[in-house]
């Protein structure tokens, strides 16, 4: 996830791993380091209502539950971008055009970027960018392998924070597209949103553009169902975060005392995750206690639904105006072409 804003944090650290593939490029190792889980953890703790980043999901196990999620059947998302994407690809592809830098931010397996990659004419390179390094490493050179023209320069990093490819690691390009599935912009609050896609439009440049999937307002039911499945697969993806920090933070959280809660609020459309305290119980990370009383709620995320007009109104902000818009029969996702307005 190449973070734009240009004058931004230089390259931290690279890794140099060697490729298993030809044209899998050496991982480009950006990610943060375990400081930062530490401070954003305790300091969500200390807050009210308790919160942790929902970025912190994303370890291997949460990357391979979301994967689980996503072929639920109450899971409506990504079956429904990918019918979209699959019935509109050469449209998208023509959009983004001709000898293009492919980014894909939060890239995870990237399975949706191969229906587009299928089309894109003579792609310059794919950058993918995600947090969790091994399963992108692997990702990567599954899509390298399957594309053995297409340069694939894997870049572990924490888009939601900027940071910098260095232009000698990327070939040259006619202009460079920021690919956004999943409508992952719907876990960040409105200000974040705003200040990613600014720094989107800042990366992409006047001749770039930004596809993005962006899920739409609907019936509360279907949302609430998306959320709470009946296998309890996002129960388990939820309780996961519990088990990262404690291993990581060496924290003591009993997951069996927490339970998964989701909640749609209407009035500012989104979904909420919650892990609620199911009992008084105390926390301890790292010299800190943190005490919940029972049924005493951890936020673990967003996710915000969007009209088409309000996410226009949200991409004007940054400076992007939205140039096509495909979505299904049943308008419950869309998935949108923008450029710098
Ligand atoms: C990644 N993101 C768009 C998902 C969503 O729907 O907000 C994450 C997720 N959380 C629970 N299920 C899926």
């Amino acid at each position: 996830m190449p973070r734009p804003r240009p004058a931004h944090a230089p390259v931290t650290a690279t890794s140099s791993v060697p490729a298993l593939v030809a044209n899998a490029l050496p991982l480009l190792d950006l990610a943060p380091a375990a400081d930062d889980l530490r401070r954003d953890v305790l300091d969500g703790l200390a807050r009210r209502p308790r919160s942790v980043p929902c970025k912190y999901f994303y370890d291997d196990h949460g990357s391979r539950l979301f994967d689980q999620i996503c072929d639920l059947p109450e899971y409506y998302p990504t079956r429904t971008e990918l019918a979209i994407s699959r019935q509109y690809a050469a449209e998208m592809a023509t959009a983004c055009g001709p000898h293009t830098l492919l980014v894909e931010l939060g890239s995870g397996s990237s399975t949706k970027t191969r229906v587009l990659l299928d089309h894109l004419r003579d792609p310059a390179a794919y950058v993918p960018v995600d947090i969790a390094r091994d399963f992108l490493r692997s990702a990567a050179d599954e899509l390298a392998r399957a594309y053995p023209r297409l340069p694939v320069l894997p870049v572990c990093a924490d888009f939601t924070r900027p940071f910098t490819v260095p232009a000698d690691r990327l070939p040259a390009a006619r202009r460079t597209v920021v690919y956004f599935p999943g409508s992952t912009i719907g876990n960040f609050t409105a200000p974040e949103a705003t200040e990613l896609l600014r720094n989107i439009a800042a990366l992409i440049g006047d001749g770039g553009g930004l596809l993005i999937g962006v899920d739409l307002r609907k019936d509360q039911d279907i949302i609430e169902r998306a959320y709470n499945d009946a296998r309890g697969v996002t129960a388990a993806f939820n309780l996961n975060l519990l088990t990262r920090i404690n291993r990581e933070l060496g924290a003591d959280f009993r997951g069996e005392h927490f339970r998964h809660r989701a909640v749609y609020d209407a009035g500012a459309g989104r979904i909420e995750m919650q892990l609620l305290s199911t009992r008084p119980q105390t926390v301890q990370i790292d010299g800190h206690s943190f005490d919940f009383a029972a049924d005493e709620v951890l936020r673990t995320e967003y996710s915000h639904k969007y009209s088409l007009e309000q996410f226009a109104g949200l991409a004007a902000a940054a400076g992007l105006g939205v140039r096509q818009v495909w979505s299904d029969r049943d308008r419950l996702f869309s998935v949108q072409y923008l450029s710098r307005a």
